[in-house]
């Protein structure tokens, strides 16, 4: 597969507030993009997967994020459109940035947090089964091993989807950081954690682009998306 394959999506340029300027002397290890940056960046590819990928969930969704963190790309789900009932399943093995996030959510009194490392399979344990109507993963692939992140994808679309559930999943592709590795690195490593079971894996690139008005610079990064739906297993 070449980059050329694959659709690509460009979100707007999005102005980054000023307001954040106070904060632009964090930046990640390596690299000159500042934190907010980065989060606006996912921020706004993660919706652009939501729009594409979960447009038709039901008003009453239950949602399975992984490796959630402070549960942002639920929040960008949640505030994508009314539901009539939004509760969320948290898997981390970071307790407090789960608390922090769950005391921030709107929804936050429907968030049940299931603190794990997701290297140890006993995690799946600690999680219904067939009980979500989609499963979200944002930002993991680079935290974690290849083999564990096809663990995860195997279990979530055969045991812990609704047969008509979907995982969406949305990682970083490029621009973070200098040194980083090129898009097709990324997307080939990614590719390579897809379970061999799945037939057709076809990735979106989202290409994200911010103006910080504060340093006069525009900052573009790329994501990878894609959409897995539940797999028959045993149903
Ligand atoms: C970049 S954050 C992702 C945040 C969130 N998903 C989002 O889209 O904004 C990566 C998260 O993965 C979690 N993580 C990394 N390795 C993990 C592991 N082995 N088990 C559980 N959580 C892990 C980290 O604790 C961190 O909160």
């Amino acid at each position: 597969m070449t980059p050329s394959d694959l659709e690509r999506v460009e979100v707007p340029p999005e102005p980054l507030a000023d307001a954040l300027g106070e904060f632009i002397d964090q930046t990640f290890p390596d690299t000159s993009v500042p934190v907010p940056v980065y989060l606006q960046t996912a921020q706004l590819c993660q919706r652009a997967a939501v729009d594409r990928y979960l447009a038709s969930l039901p008003a009453r969704v239950d949602v399975l994020d992984i490796g959630a963190a402070q549960g942002i790309f639920s929040r960008v789900l949640f505030d994508s459109r009314p539901f009539e009932h939004f509760t969320a399943t948290w898997v981390d093995r970071d307790a407090s940035a789960m608390d922090t996030g769950l005391r921030a959510a709107p929804f936050g009194a429907h968030v049940k947090r299931v603190p794990a490392d997701l290297e140890d399979e006993r995690w799946a344990r600690m999680i219904r089964d067939e009980a979500f109507d989609c499963a979200l993963i944002g930002l993991l692939h680079h935290h974690i091993g290849s083999s564990t992140y096809t663990r995860i994808i195997d279990v979530v679309i055969g045991q812990k989807l609704r047969s008509r559930g979907r995982l969406v999943a949305v990682e970083l592709g490029a621009g973070l950081y200098q040194d980083g590795a090129p898009l097709q690195v990324v997307i080939d490593s990614i590719s390579e954690s897809i379970p061999d079971t799945i037939a057709s894996f076809e990735p979106t690139i989202v290409g994200t682009q911010v103006t910080v008005p504060a340093l006069n610079r525009e900052f573009r990064i790329e994501y990878v998306c894609f959409a897995i739906d539940a797999v028959a297993v045993g149903r």
